[in-house]
């Protein structure tokens, strides 16, 4: 199938009415929706037709750099790749489920790319549906250069909410954070849970590896699992931020929330012929906490 750009678009689907849409663009996932049907994603309504940039929503890959504080563009140009079918992946570790529904997608650098960052790298991303309905994306990014080099990360996963002031995230408490990315102020996380009331562009450093955003009215949880991705970014552009962004309606931001597995303070270096992994497991439950489960 494809998407209102005429892009290919790969749907996972399992045997219970659980599915997944992956885009070649990006390698993004533009939808997931549980077994009822009902989208687990946020994606804007005020796409734009034909345009060069990823979709705002779904969950785009940011890589090899996340934000813009150096020379190459903002959160990398992975997500504005178009990636290859993967039909000979190398086998992943055990801890894959049994049952899933999967697709194995693969970016290697352009002529063109090498400019912008003179790295040869090969990113293999997975992306799975398990029969429990989670969605699972699995990164190995390996180095095949002759020399080491370096990259930050993050999955900048856009979830559905049904109203902003009604969410919170356990598992930041007690965090450190940088509220400017490139300024690098560090920050020590106060409150019991975070709650939104404002615009919030945080990556909390060094975190727990199960994160919760529980949406109280929806009665819906998201819990993240990730290894390999020590950072968890928290964004949303609130009501200002919103007017300026041309792909994001005025208030949208009243139902989305980014929450983002990520490696950013410290950069992942890999010598030549390593391989890193970035694995995040989300799963929606009824109203739960990572401790129970
Ligand atoms: C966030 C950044 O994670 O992504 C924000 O911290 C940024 O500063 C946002 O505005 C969206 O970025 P983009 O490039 O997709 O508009």
């Amino acid at each position: 199938t494809k998407d209102w750009n005429g892009i290919e678009q790969i749907v996972l689907r399992n045997p219970l009415g659980a599915s997944a849409r992956v885009s070649l663009l990006g390698g993004q996932v533009t939808s997931w929706r549980n077994e009822r049907g009902e989208e687990l994603l946020f994606m804007s309504n005020k796409g734009i037709l034909k345009s060069a940039k990823p979709m705002r929503g779904g969950i785009p890959i940011c890589f090899p750099q996340f934000g813009n504080c150096d020379s190459l563009e903002q959160h990398g140009f992975a997500r504005n790749k178009i990636w290859a079918v993967d039909d000979d992946a190398p086998p992943l570790p055990a801890n894959d489920p049994q049952w899933k529904s999967f697709v194995d997608l693969l970016l290697k650098p352009s002529e063109e790319d090498l400019k912008f960052w003179p790295h040869s790298f090969e990113f293999r991303l997975r992306v799975s549906l398990g029969m429990d309905g989670n969605l699972t994306l699995i990164s190995r990014v390996r180095n095949v250069n002759g020399k080491p080099f370096s990259f930050s990360f993050a999955y900048h996963s856009y979830f559905s909410v049904s109203d902003i002031s009604e969410v919170r995230i356990e598992g930041l408490e007690t965090m450190d954070y940088f509220d400017n990315l490139c300024k690098r102020e560090r920050f020590t996380e106060q409150g019991d849970a975070i709650t939104f009331e404002s615009e919030i562009d945080r990556v909390y450093l060094s975190s727990p590896s199960c994160i919760a955003v529980l949406d109280h009215e929806r009665k819906r949880t998201y819990v993240l699992r990730k290894e390999g991705l020590p950072d968890v970014v928290v964004w949303n552009p609130w009501e200002k931020k919103s007017k300026a962004m041309s792909d994001f309606g005025d208030d949208e931001y009243k139902q989305m929330l980014c929450v983002d597995g990520a490696a950013i303070e410290k950069p992942i270096t890999l010598k030549p012929g390593e391989e890193w992994t970035g694995r995040l497991e989300i799963a929606v439950v009824p109203s739960s906490f990572c401790s129970e489960g």
